[in-house]
């Protein structure tokens, strides 16, 4: 296998996502993901091949960004095996990418190899800070979702139903944005996670006061 042939797998699949879900997004992952890896103690029971893999592919088979979830399965299965991917490699890169998820994570935390945790750290850290506040705009925008509605109470993402209604998008930083950083696994996604979270949360404060007409 080489990482340029998963790169160009994983861009021929995200160059047409308009959710947030594109190429950029992907690029910042496995960027995070090496950032991530440059960290671990050398001893850590890590595997770049599995991580950037992962990191690479980890939406192609999500339905917000592919309308055939199952076809798309099959062609990441079909591409793995091209790159000549031992079975097991197979089976741990699907098993991160079907697990990795927030809404996955909703109802009880999934246990995730240390290769999963790597990329699911970097995959959250890019939903906050100031990316995070962009992506957020873009996304509640792309639905018509209001920018902001004090009478709106933010709502409880672990039950279920509420997952992919919709609210505002300031609310979507109190429902999820706001816990990520707790859920962060590896020590240098925390240290970056801490910074993000401040950057979000100096924003929410700022916005709110200029929203109610304060100079
Ligand atoms: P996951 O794949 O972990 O379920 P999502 O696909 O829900 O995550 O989120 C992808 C990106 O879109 C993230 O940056 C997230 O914060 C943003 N996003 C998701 N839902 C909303 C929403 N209701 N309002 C604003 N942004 C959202
Ligand atoms: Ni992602």
């Amino acid at each position: 296998m080489t990482i340029e042939a998963v790169h160009d797998y994983a861009y021929r699949i995200y160059t047409q996502d308009k959710s947030g879900h594109g190429m950029d997004h992907i690029n910042r992952v496995v960027a995070l993901c090496r950032h991530i890896i440059a960290d671990m103690p050398a001893d850590a029971d890590i595997d770049s091949d599995i991580i950037l893999t992962a990191a690479y592919v980890h939406d192609t088979i999500d339905p917000k960004v592919v309308s055939d979830v199952p076809k798309a399965r099959q062609d990441l299965i079909e591409f793995l095996e091209s790159q000549n991917y031992p079975a097991e490699q197979q089976a741990e890169i699907f098993h991160i990418i079907d697990h990795m998820s927030f809404s996955k994570n909703l109802a009880q935390r999934q246990e995730l190899t240390l290769n999963g945790q790597i990329v699911q750290d970097a995959d959250r850290l890019d939903a906050i800070g100031t990316i995070g506040i962009a992506r957020a705009f873009y996304y509640g925008g792309s639905f018509g979702d209001d920018l902001y509605d004090p009478t709106i109470a933010p709502r409880d993402l672990t039950i279920e139903k509420n997952y992919r209604t919709h609210s505002t998008v300031i609310n979507h930083f109190y429902e999820k944005l706001f816990t990520l950083k707790e859920a962060l696994n590896t020590p240098a996604a925390k240290r970056i996670g801490e910074l993000r979270d401040e950057r979000m949360r100096s924003f929410v404060v700022d916005f709110i006061s200029e929203w109610n007409g304060r100079p």
